[in-house]
C-alpha cells in the first residue's frame, strides 16, 4: 500500500518534472530547440521502485506462504491438543463413573456390617416347664424365651426369623420330647430339614442344622411334627437359634 502511494507520488512528480519544463520550453523558444529532451531520472527510478516491488512482493508471497504453513501447522497442533482434551474428558468421566461404584461399594459394605450382627436363640418355653403337643397336624411354634436376639431378626411373638439383608445364614434346632418328638426347619414355608426321634422308655432328643442363602424378608422358623410332644423347662432343652455367618 506504502509503495503504491510512493509510486503514485513518484509518477506524478516525474510527469509533473517531465510535462513542465517542455510546456515552459514550447512556449519560450522554438521546437527545433527542444527536439533532444534531456533524460530524465523518473523512468530508471520506476525501475527500481518496480523491481523493489517485486522483490517485496515476492517476500510477502513467501512470507504469506510460510505463514499459511504455519497455520497449518498450528491448526494440526490445535486438533491433536482437542483429541488429546476430549481423551483426557472421556478418561475423566470413567474415573468419576468408577468412583460413584467403589462409593457405592463402600456404602454397601457400611450398610452390610450396620446389619451385619444379626444372631439369636431361644428356647421353646417362656417360662416354668411343660409340653407342646401332641396336635393332629403340624402347628408352628413359638420359641417364647429369648437367650439373645442381636439385630431383632427374631420374633418371639411370632416365632419368625426375617432375613434383614441378602446373605448365608445358619440355623439349627434341638428339639426334646417324650416318645415321639419332632420339629421341621422351615424356610417360606418349605420345610428343609427334620429333627426328629421316637423311642419308647424316657426322653429323648433330635438335632438338626442347615445353611440358607436368604434374600431381604425371607422367612425362617420352626413347624412341629405332627402327633409328637415336644417337652422345656428352665434347662432350655429346646431351643432354636441362628445367625447370619456373612453378607452376599
Ligand atoms: C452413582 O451411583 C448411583 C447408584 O447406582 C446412581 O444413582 C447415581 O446416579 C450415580 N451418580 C453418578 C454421578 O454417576
Ligand atoms: C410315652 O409312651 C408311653 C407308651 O408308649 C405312654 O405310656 C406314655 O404316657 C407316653 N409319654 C408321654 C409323655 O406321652
Ligand atoms: C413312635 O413309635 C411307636 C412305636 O414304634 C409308634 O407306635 C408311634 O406311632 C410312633 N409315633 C409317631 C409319631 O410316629
Amino acid at each position: 500500500m506504502e509503495r503504491v502511494s510512493v509510486l503514485c507520488l513518484s509518477l506524478l512528480v516525474c510527469s509533473l518534472s517531465g510535462a513542465e519544463p517542455q510546456d515552459i520550453e514550447q512556449r519560450k523558444v522554438s521546437p527545433e530547440s527542444v527536439n533532444v529532451p534531456e533524460p530524465q531520472p523518473c523512468p530508471s527510478d520506476l525501475h527500481t521502485v518496480l523491481r523493489e516491488m517485486s522483490v517485496k512482493l515476492a517476500e510477502n508471497r513467501l512470507m504469506i506462504q510460510q505463514l499459511q504453513t504455519l497455520n497449518q501447522e498450528q491448526a494440526a497442533k490445535l486438533k491433536e491438543v482437542d483429541t488429546h482434551q476430549q481423551a483426557q474428558a472421556s478418561e475423566l468421566k470413567s474415573l468419576k463413573t468408577r468412583t460413584n461404584v467403589t462409593e457405592n461399594q463402600v456404602e454397601s459394605l457400611r450398610r452390610d456390617r450396620a446389619v451385619g450382627q444379626v444372631a439369636f436363640s431361644t428356647s421353646l418355653l417362656a417360662s416354668g416347664s411343660g409340653t407342646i403337643g401332641p396336635f393332629n397336624t403340624v402347628t408352628n411354634l413359638v420359641f417364647r424365651y429369648v437367650i439373645s436376639n442381636i439385630g431383632n431378626a427374631y420374633s418371639p411373638n411370632t416365632g419368625f426369623f426375617t432375613a434383614p439383608v441378602r446373605g448365608a445364614y445358619h440355623f439349627e434346632l434341638h428339639i426334646y420330647g417324650p416318645n415321639a418328638s419332632g420339629a421341621w426347619l422351615v424356610k417360606n414355608g418349605e420345610h428343609i430339614c427334620i429333627a426328629w426321634e421316637n423311642q419308647t422308655n424316657g426322653h429323648g432328643k433330635a438335632s438338626n442344622g442347615a445353611t440358607l442363602l436368604l434374600e431381604p424378608g425371607d422367612v425362617v422358623f420352626v413347624r412341629q411334627y405332627a402327633n409328637s410332644v415336644i417337652q422345656d423347662n428352665g434347662n432350655h432343652h429346646s431351643t432354636f437359634s441362628g445367625h447370619l455367618l456373612f453378607p452376599m
